[in-house]
C-alpha cells in the first residue's frame, strides 16, 4: 500500500522543529517507516537552492524567480525522494511543501495565484499532501521565540511580510479543511505536541479506511 504523505508548516519560530520530531516518532509507533525530509532542501539540489535562495543575500531576487526555484526543487524532490518512499509503502513526513510557496511568494509577496497553481499542477504530476498539520501563533510571538536566530530574510522583509504569510496560510487551512488541520502553536510546549499526536492518531485511521 501506498504510504501518507504529511507536510508540517507554519511561520516563523511556530516550533516546527519540535513538532516534526513528536510527528515522526507518532508514525514510527503505528510501525511505518518513515522519511523525514524538508522543503528547501530534501535533495542535493534542493539543499542548494535552499542555501542560495535564504541564505544567499540576493537583493535582485524576484519573487517570480524565487517561486520557479521551489518548484524545480520541489520537482527534484517528488523525483528522487518523495514519490519512490510514498511507492515503497514509506510514510513521508516534509518541513513545508507547496502551501509554503503560496503562503510567502504568493501572500507574502503578492504573486499571482493562477501562476503559482498552475506551476503546483504541473511540478506535483498528481502527488500531494494527504495531512497538512499548520502551526498557527500570532506572527510576535513566534518572532519573540526565535529572538536573534531571526531568518535572513526578516530584515528585509519586517513584520507585516510575516502578518500576510500567516492569513494567507490560514486562507489555505479554511479553502482545504479536509487535508489542513489547524493547530495552535501559542499553547504550551506539551499541549501543542499532544494536539499534533492526536490529529496524526485519527488521521492515520481515516487513512487506512480509505
Ligand atoms: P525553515 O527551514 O525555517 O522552515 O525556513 C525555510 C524558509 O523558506 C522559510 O522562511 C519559508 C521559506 N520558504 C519559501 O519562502 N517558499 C517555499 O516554497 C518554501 C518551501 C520555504
Amino acid at each position: 500500500m501506498r504510504g501518507a504523505f504529511i507536510t508540517l508548516e507554519g511561520t516563523e519560530g511556530v516550533g516546527k522543529s519540535t513538532g516534526l520530531a513528536a510527528i515522526e516518532r507518532c508514525v514510527e509507533s503505528l510501525g511505518h517507516a518513515v522519511v523525514l525530509t524538508r522543503e528547501p532542501g530534501g535533495t542535493d539540489l534542493g539543499e542548494r537552492i535552499r542555501e542560495w535562495v535564504l541564505h544567499g543575500n540576493h537583493a535582485d531576487l524576484s519573487a517570480d524567480v524565487e517561486a520557479l526555484l521551489m518548484f524545480a526543487a520541489r520537482r527534484h524532490h517528488l523525483e528522487h525522494v518523495i514519490v519512490p518512499a510514498l511507492d515503497r509503502g514509506d510514510w513521508v513526513v516534509c518541513d513545508r511543501f507547496t502551501d509554503a510557496t503560496l503562503a510567502y511568494q504568493g501572500g507574502g509577496k503578492g504573486l499571482d495565484e493562477r501562476f503559482l497553481s498552475c506551476l503546483a499542477d504541473r511540478v506535483h504530476g498528481g502527488v500531494t499532501p494527504d495531512l497538512t498539520l499548520l502551526l498557527d501563533a500570532p506572527v510576535d510571538v513566534g518572532l519573540a521565540r526565535i529572538g536573534d536566530r531571526e531568518p535572513d530574510h526578516f530584515e528585509r522583509e519586517g513584520v507585516a511580510f510575516f502578518e500576510r504569510v500567516r492569513r494567507a496560510y490560514l486562507r489555505i487551512a479554511a479553502e482545504n479543511p479536509e487535508r489542513v488541520r489547524v493547530v495552535d502553536a501559542s499553547a504550551a510546549r506539551e499541549d501543542v505536541l499532544q494536539q499534533l499526536r492526536d490529529t496524526v492518531m485519527r488521521f492515520a485511521q481515516e487513512f487506512a479506511a480509505r
